[in-house]
């Protein structure tokens, strides 16, 4: 059993193969939080108490005796709380603020009941659970605020194969009004042992770069409120010591299944216990709840590993793979996809599109892509967003998935659902279809606004001017973009409520069209964009097995954001392509591209011979390999292209009989000894490496890859080992 509860400690104990989660509920019938870490096959709750409580103790007035020295109950500033509550003795900061009636913010959440059950049924589709269960515990605690007739209940989900244990909760209001300022999906009090985080920051074309910064006292917080998860922060941080590695030492790993506004926040006190927590951003949050009415956060992911990054990546990508992507393409080798943008961009015709499909045969590619600019009055970024009619003056679609078939292609689309330009019949005819008073100057963003995906109307409208292209056409793959960020929102069906809430609500509406199209179309793959890479996250991934990772196409510049986002993400969901950019051969950035999902974004018709060459040499080891050790195989950094001058990694199949490794190298450098140790290969087994050499596991893990020779700028060393008897 991964839940267990004891009747006489009340201890709750969430195990997973290899991590354990207790708290308990303490004498004050509040939830103490008591451990997470490496898993432990028993506990001794006195032990994990005392040694937990070493700072001041309070105690409540009527528990006091007359001598003052027996305090059975006690409230203690110094303890970890599993929820911890508002405007109490505990000054640190609380994961939920609620106002009651009578103004206040005083909450007492007491425990009244739980239940532990296996998940049978549909997972629910929003806010929360964006994940399949397959028969996975769920443990649900209510904790009842008597003075303010709130429950609040706390879901944990134990996935005990990938290490993973989900949280959300959700606020059942009594015959009180109440309203919420805050509603965090978690809170997690650990003690310090000098941990920093992780996170991953960026912007447009720089995304998921790391940040490594200690914990200082005090509180900081990473954070989006642009109404995506967004390029400046990704909704996922890890803590970790300093002696934690890619191989070895403690980490733990949050990342929120969301989309929207969020905030991650850690707070560091003079007990040295940090306390981290997140959910949907506050700013400008406030949901009142009418008597009865709930209120259900999204969820987050917890992991831990105490042998390093690359094992806690194992633990997301297998969690990410099994359990976020529903799409029937999460395990399949995705076909090698040519995208027309950086080809030709808004610049063409139907003629031009099929020379273009023609000449790709040359690349070998499975799939063509016909971004932006195929619908009316979208000759450039200034018009068109909204009514998506095909412009048939310029390309005929028809002609052009003959063409695709007839070269033996899929054929794929791009839409940008959630946008409208001002200049379209879609504004002129539904002004209350767009977010923004009509009363204040609305700022235009790459010339766009946004619809109301809180107003059912527009996702009618959208899934049904989407699918009817859908239906009508062969369609194989859509890439479904998003293109700038929401500012000055406001509704003409949700009027009077703020901000905050009403950017929740569009992200669960566009969710909601997500999911009925997604589902009309399960055939259909679906890769997520958003400016490049603004929208990385796990909700998006429930819908779309990929997403692309950046507008940045450099391939140089890509491998900081590729490893950045590998930390988190599986390398099956991380759109990479190969680019006419000329900072290095074409060889190399396949390569590059290799450790993603693999694709083109050039002109066909204008590569050399040579360059044909070697993209076909990558395409042929894409075939061998990218299936087993890249989609469905074990990630291993080898080395930090942000610390070092190389980036390495490499992507060991689960049977470990197949291997793809890269190191590439930034700076010239002379001879040196350098060798590169490899991780998860069978030490019993010998491998026969792409430059003729059998070598075995032991060797390679033990004593390494020698490139010990001149290193020129942007040389890379690129290996694929595969088992031999
Ligand atoms: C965004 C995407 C690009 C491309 C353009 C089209 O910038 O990230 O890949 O699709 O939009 O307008």
């Amino acid at each position: 059993m991964a839940i267990k509860f004891n009747k006489d400690t009340k201890v709750f104990t969430l195990d997973t193969n290899n991590t354990s989660y207790l708290f308990f509920v303490n004498e004050d019938n509040t939830l103490e939080h008591l451990y997470y870490g490496n898993k432990l096959n028993s506990y001794n709750l006195n032990y994990l108490h005392k040694f937990i409580n070493g700072g001041w103790s309070s105690h409540y007035l009527d528990k006091v005796t007359l001598e003052e020295k027996e305090f059975k109950d006690y409230y203690s500033e110094s303890a970890l709380y599993e929820l911890a509550n508002s405007c109490t003795y505990d000054k640190r900061e609380s994961p939920l603020l609620i106002k009651n009636k009578d103004n206040s913010f005083y909450n007492n959440f007491r425990y009244l009941k739980h239940k532990i059950y296996k998940y049978e049924g549909n997972p629910s589709i929003y806010p929360h659970s964006l994940h399949k269960l397959d028969n996975e515990e769920v443990l649900e605690i209510e904790l009842y605020d008597e003075l303010n007739d709130l429950t609040v209940i706390l879901k944990y989900i134990v996935f005990p194969f990938e290490n993973v244990i989900s949280r959300s909760l959700k606020i059942k209001n009594g015959k009180l009004p109440n309203t919420i300022h805050k509603a965090y999906s978690f809170s997690l009090d650990l003690m310090n042992k000098e941990y920093s985080y992780l996170h991953f920051y960026g912007d447009w074309s720089y995304e998921r770069h790391l940040e490594k910064s200690k914990i200082s006292y005090g509180k900081q917080y990473i954070s989006s409120f642009t109404g995506r998860s967004g390029h400046e922060e990704n909704p996922s941080l890890i803590l970790f010591n300093d002696s934690t590695s890619e191989s070895n030492g403690e980490c733990f790993g949050f990342s929120l299944v969301y989309s929207g506004n969020f905030k991650i926040s850690l707070e560091r006190n003079k007990f040295d216990s940090i306390r981290v927590m997140g959910g949907i951003n506050e700013e400008c949050f406030i949901k009142p709840l009418e008597a009865f009415e709930e209120f259900e956060c999204p969820e987050v992911i917890l992991t831990y590993s105490n042998q390093g990054f690359n094992a806690l990546s194992h633990n997301f990508h297998d969690f990410i793979r099994e359990h976020i992507i529903t799409s029937k393409f999460v395990h399949e080798e995705r076909p090698i996809l040519l995208n027309s943008w950086e080809g030709f961009y808004f610049d063409f015709d139907t003629e031009k599109v099929i020379d273009y499909i023609t000449k790709s045969k040359n690349i070998d590619n499975e799939l063509f892509v016909l971004d932006d600019g195929w619908f009316i009055n979208r000759n450039d970024d200034l018009n068109g967003l909204g009514d998506w009619e095909i412009d048939t003056n310029k390309v005929d679609l028809n002609k052009v998935i003959e063409a695709c078939h007839k070269n033996n292609l899929k054929f794929g689309l791009w839409f940008e659902p959630e946008m409208i330009n001002h200049k379209t019949k879609l504004f002129k005819e539904h002004r209350d279809y767009v977010l923004g008073r009509k009363d204040i100057n609305l700022v235009l963003s790459r010339h766009q606004l946004v619809l109301d995906m809180s107003n059912d109307e527009v996702i009618d409208y959208l899934f049904n001017k989407i699918s009817k292209i859908l239906n009508t056409y062969d369609i194989d793959y859509v890439k479904w973009d998003h293109n700038r960020y929401l500012s000055e929102i406001y509704s003409e069906v949700n009027k009077g409520i703020s901000e905050g809430y009403l950017y929740h609500l569009v992200t669960l509406g566009t969710y909601k069209l997500f999911y009925k199209l997604t589902h009309s179309f399960p055939n259909i793959l679906f890769e997520g964009c958003a400016s490049g890479g603004g929208r990385f996250d796990l909700g998006m991934l429930y819908y779309t097995p990929q997403i692309w990772c950046s507008d940045e196409t450099d391939p140089i510049q890509r491998t900081f954001i590729q490893y950045g986002t590998s930390y988190i993400y599986p390398l099956s969901t991380i759109g990479a392509h190969v680019s006419k950019n000329p900072i290095t051969s074409y060889k190399t950035k396949a390569e590059i591209a290799l450790f993603g999902t693999y694709g083109f974004e050039f002109n066909p018709s204008k590569i050399t011979l040579e360059d044909t060459l070697e993209i076909k040499e990558i395409n042929e080891v894409f075939h061998k390999f990218h299936k087993d050790a890249i989609v469905d195989g074990d990630l291993y950094r080898l080395s930090n292209p942000f610390e070092s001058n190389y980036f390495s990694m490499m992507s060991v199949s689960k049977n470990k009989e197949k291997a793809v490794v890269l190191l590439l190298n930034y700076k010239k450098e002379t001879p040196r000894y350098r060798f590169l140790k490899l991780y998860g290969l069978n030490e019993n087994y010998n491998y026969l490496l792409s430059n003729g050499e059998v070598v075995s596991g032991e060797h390679l893990m033990n004593v390494g890859i020698n490139i010990t020779r001149w290193l020129n700028e942007f040389d890379t060393e690129f290996l694929t080992l595969i088992k031999v008897d």
